[in-house]
């Protein structure tokens, strides 16, 4: 499709005024790329709390009511329970507004290809945010290895415990949804948080052609079923192997200004090794990325490794790609809909017992 940029600043609606409308809106406070217009949420106690934010904006109980409105809008953060994405993702799309949508995508392929459908026949642009793709201490990682400072690329290794104490309150009601997603077999750590993860192996080293995963199940409370641990390996196309732990623990506490998430990736090279120490969480109290090359460790202080900072700059990243249509989308539809068949051949593989999936051949 052809995208025309706008030459004024794009008029914005929010979709969803829950837990994660916190970190989402950094993007939009103070840019001059965006007017928002609409503010949107069945509580009435969200809008409530939101609407100081964006006085002039009007707020409304659903996206239905914001389209009959006779609001112009251009764009719609969509801040949504996961469940809701697929339809909601079509309903908006149809009102013809641009949508950037906060991962995961969809439960399936078949919600995916109507998402997609969906964006091609309203002709507009569809992005699944992943604010990992753009934490800072991330790109110097990506950065080291390409670089060739650590030598060839051999391997490399993602680390994810979710810990049971610390961080922010999440409210029930942001819990209740993963509950029901838990229960179609789409978990809080592999699936819905465990998207950046398998995102940022793809950002890293391209296309995977081979999955093998196992994962296990930890009964925390009625109805309360935790996807751990796991343990799922890949091989990219251009032969780089990945392995990706995920741990839980519940009864650690974990510093954290947001989820109590200790993450690591580390990538190792014929002569060396980068390290990215942390991310949501503030685990490793050590610089945020260390490059060990040569005998000597170099360690990264000035970092802006707040795990909130990726949310602005992903956030203004799509208001600028509205106002000038340049750039990747990071992720543009199309792209997710590689992860998410990352995600399910790790399911596939799992069900199988371990054997290896190849994520493209998945239908
Ligand atoms: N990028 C990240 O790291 C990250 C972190 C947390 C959550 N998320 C994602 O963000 C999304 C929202 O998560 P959350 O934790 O904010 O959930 P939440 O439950 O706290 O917030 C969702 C909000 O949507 C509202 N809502 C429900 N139905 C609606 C409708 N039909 N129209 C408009 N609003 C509606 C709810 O009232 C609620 O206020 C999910 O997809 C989640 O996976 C991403």
């Amino acid at each position: 499709m052809t995208f025309v940029p706008y030459d004024r600043p794009v008029r914005a609606a929010f979709i969803g005024l829950g837990r994660i409308y916190d970190l989402n809106v950094r993007a939009y406070l103070g840019s001059p790329d965006v007017e928002v217009v609409a503010l949107v949420d069945p509580s009435e106690e969200r809008r409530a709390q939101r609407q100081p934010d964006w006085p002039a904006a009007r707020t409304f109980a659903s996206a239905a009511e914001l389209a009959s409105s006779g609001i112009s809008v251009d764009a719609a953060e969509v801040l949504l329970p996961a469940p809701l994405h697929a339809d909601g993702v079509v309903e908006m799309l149809g009102y013809g507004w641009h949508l950037n949508m906060q991962k995961p995508m969809c439960n399936d392929l078949s919600e995916a290809q109507r998402m997609l459908d969906a964006a091609k026949a309203s002709q507009r642009i569809l992005r699944v945010m992943d604010n990992y793709l753009f934490y800072e201490p991330l790109h110097k990682l990506k950065a080291a290895a390409q670089s060739g400072e650590i030598g060839e690329v051999a391997g490399y290794h993602m680390k994810m415990t979710g810990s049971g104490l610390g961080g922010w309150d999440v409210p029930v009601s942001s819990f209740m949804w993963q509950l029901e997603q838990m229960q179609r077999g789409r978990g809080i750590l592999v699936f819905d948080d465990g998207w950046h993860k398998l995102s940022t192996a793809l950002w890293l080293f391209g296309p995977v052609r081979e999955v093998r995963a196992w994962i296990g199940n930890t009964h925390v409370g009625p109805g309360v079923d935790i996807d751990a641990p796991a343990t799922i390996v890949w091989e990219h196309d251009n032969g780089v192997r990945g392995v990706w732990e995920i741990t839980l623990a519940m009864d650690m506490y974990l510093r954290s200004d947001y989820y109590t998430n200790d993450e690591r990736w580390e990538i190792t090279g014929s002569k060396g090794y980068a390290r990215v120490n942390r991310c949501t969480g503030r685990g490793i109290q050590q610089p945020s990325l260390e490059v060990y090359a040569d005998g000597l460790m170099r360690g990264y202080h000035a970092l802006d490794d707040d795990w909130a900072s990726s949310f602005r700059d992903s956030g203004r990243h799509w208001l600028r790609w509205l106002r000038t249509g340049v750039g990747p989308l990071s992720w543009s539809g199309e792209e997710a809909v590689d992860v998410l068949r990352l995600a399910l051949a790790a399911y596939a593989s799992s069900a199988s017992g371990g054997a290896g999936v190849n994520p493209s051949h998945l239908s």
